[in-house]
């Protein structure tokens, strides 16, 4: 018989569980807020319904250019690793599970209504307050309404502990990605050698590295050559952050950004429309919490987040992509753009910025 819960949460669209992410952000702590829209667009429902109906499962994945790791079976109890409340996994999947076990679709409950309630039972468990809870809540929900009863109750939610920075409390968190590198003593006269700090956490792995003012992410991370990236992350081709075509076609760099937003360019045209074709969802601001590393430069520290995935999806999923030419950069990504291409027929003018 197929769960109550799980056919309850079917029943709600991408746009609602984002909705219900948003009309949650007062009840989250700030450490979170970024983080949970972050994970709604690290983990679209739509595409997950999209290649549920395929019947050519490996040709429709080719023709929406996935590549990495993109389906949340494969991070079911690590895909939430970059929120404060990742160290109320164990407790929240508990949570869930119980909920699953009791709930009765008679109720017609909203989603920020079952959000709550399992926030509130995971704050109980753990003993913590529920503006800290209520952020692994969804995402343990909406994780449950991607994979199934059965897949989600397969582990205990077993959570590596939370290191470095993110060991601390949520405010010491909330100022460490607030803060700037200090520029020294004189640093107030230095105009064009200004360093900064982009420190970084993807599944697996995390660090930092230095960026001068008004140098692009990528090229930062390019730098970085201290170990074999590839070896993580076969799409890592220079430095910890993967990338392909380094222009914004691609999509290969889409990256969260949890701290420093503001300390970033604020997004061009070029940049602006190749992400909707990307599908990924940038919030209509001038600088928001979803960005492409190969076209956001720094001006001071910014704490990201990586996604262990890329694809071009947004013309195929959503259907609110005007077409698009793309100017051919590197071979691969060419490639991938032929692949794409293929998938979708006509193409029409890319803006200049
Ligand atoms: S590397 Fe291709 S979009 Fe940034």
């Amino acid at each position: 018989m197929a769960n109550e819960l799980y056919s309850h949460l079917r029943t709600f669209s991408e746009a609602d569980w984002l909705a219900a992410a948003e009309e949650l952000q007062p009840e989250i702590h700030a450490v979170d807020q970024d983080a949970v829209r972050i994970w709604f667009r690290f983990y679209p429902l739509d595409l997950r319904l999209h290649l549920e109906q395929q019947e050519d499962r490996a040709e429709a994945e080719r023709i929406l250019g996935l590549q990495g790791s993109y389906m949340l079976e494969d991070s079911l109890d690590t895909s939430a690793h970059f929120l404060y409340g990742y160290r109320y996994w164990p407790q929240a999947k508990a949570a869930v599970n119980e909920h699953a076990g009791s709930f009765s679709a008679d109720a017609k409950a909203s989603l920020v209504d079952l959000i709550k309630a399992v926030g509130a039972a995971i704050a109980k468990k753990a003993g913590a307050e529920q503006k800290l809870t209520n952020a692994i809540a969804a995402v343990a929900l909406a994780t449950f309404n991607q994979v199934g009863a059965e897949e989600f109750a397969k582990t205990k939610g077993d959570a590596a502990k939370p290191s470095r920075e993110m060991s601390g409390s949520p405010q010491s968190i909330v100022a460490a990605r607030e803060k700037d590198a200090s520029q020294g003593i004189f640093g107030f006269l230095k105009t064009v050698d200004k360093k900064f700090e982009v420190k970084y956490a993807a599944p697996g792995y995390s660090g930092k590295f230095e960026v001068y003012d008004d140098q692009e992410i990528t090229h930062a991370a390019g730098q970085d050559r201290s170990r074999d990236w590839k070896s993580l992350d076969k799409r890592c081709w220079q430095g910890p952050i993967p990338i392909e075509c380094t222009a914004a076609a691609c999509g290969t760099c889409w990256v969260g950004v949890l701290g420093g937003k503001e300390k970033l360019d604020p997004v061009k045209r070029r940049e602006r429309y190749n992400v909707k074709l990307q599908g990924y969802h940038q919030p209509d601001e001038e600088r928001p919490y979803l960005r492409l590393a190969c076209q956001a430069r720094a001006h001071g520290n910014v704490t990201l987040v990586i996604p262990p995935w890329n694809g071009v999806f947004g013309k195929q999923i959503y259907h609110d992509v005007e077409e698009v030419t793309l100017d051919p950069v590197t071979t691969a990504a060419k490639h991938l753009r032929e692949t794409i291409a293929a998938g979708a027929k006509d193409t029409p003018e890319e803006p200049e910025d």
